[in-house]
């Protein structure tokens, strides 16, 4: 399995902080956000990432992380996003990369307790379709800044992104899996209303060929990109906490 980072967009639910650097490279506690999801990967046993970055300091990335082997990365690729057209379209960029394998997608503002060691174990025992991992979220107001799930029977049934009156207690995380076919349903997508290639509407596609399954993730999760006071909930966590605890 390969992993692939998302570290483009313009991070502007944080602007002004990110009109002068991308939100990746913040500090969480004592080092730079991009970092926590490298660590989750490899503790995973993840060795071979591709990060994909955009804007005007996708430079800085390559001095923080350079060839990847201080990080404990194997082999590390970087791809260029010019504009920000959406995750999917950030993850379309990896189609090469991928080569034929099954990847693991971490979005990089995503911060994890108890890392996803058992998810990426899961994905591999059946590496078939997809996998998203969810995380239980009680308040609604937070949903409606995320996707989320119905599920029933213990299936997913569809993902709404941003639901007025979210359809379950759970998040849909930042973490994906998924198998090959994934390029070929990204060709597929049009541009959301906002001008963005969702990943939701790949989601839905697998959920729509019954090709998804589902995780629980134990311990907190965190979006630190999601406002100015998650990206501060998440460093006060992380430094009470710690993150990817249990590899
Ligand atoms: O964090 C979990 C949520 O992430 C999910 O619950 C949602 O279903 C999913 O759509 C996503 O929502 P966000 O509104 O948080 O997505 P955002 O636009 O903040 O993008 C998340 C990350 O994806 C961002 O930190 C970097 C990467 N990205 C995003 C865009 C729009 C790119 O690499 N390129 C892009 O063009």
């Amino acid at each position: 399995m390969k992993g692939i980072i998302l570290a483009g967009g313009t991070g502007s639910r944080l602007y002004p902080v990110t009109l002068i650097t991308n939100k990746h490279l913040l500090p969480i506690y004592d080092r730079p956000m991009v970092t926590y999801a490298i660590e989750a990967l490899v503790q995973a046993g993840v060795e071979e990432m591709m990060v994909v970055t955009g804007g005007t300091h996708a430079g800085e990335f390559l001095r923080l992380l350079g060839n990847g082997h201080a990080w404990g990365i194997d082999r590390l690729s970087y791809a260029y996003q010019e504009k920000a057209g959406g995750i999917a379209e950030a993850l379309g960029l990896a189609e090469r990369f991928a080569g034929g394998d099954s990847v693991c997608v971490f979005l990089a503002d995503n911060i994890v307790e108890r890392g996803i060691a058992a998810s990426v174990r899961a994905f591999e025992a059946s590496p078939e379709g997809a996998r998203i991992v969810l995380s239980p979220v009680s308040e609604p107001e937070h949903l409606r800044h995320l996707g989320v799930p119905e599920l029933s029977d213990g299936r997913v049934v569809r993902i709404v992104e941003k639901p007025e009156v979210p359809p379950s207690s759970y998040a849909v995380t930042g973490i994906y899996f998924y198998d090959s076919s994934v390029f070929e349903i990204i060709k597929t997508l049009v541009p959301s209303a906002r001008g963005e290639l969702e990943i939701t509407d790949v989601n839905n596609a697998y959920v729509e060929a019954g090709r998804m399954a589902y995780d629980v993730l134990e311990g907190y999760w965190g979006d630190a990109g999601e406002s100015i006071d998650a990206y501060y909930a998440v460093n006060d966590f992380v430094r009470r906490h710690g993150a990817n605890q249990l590899g």
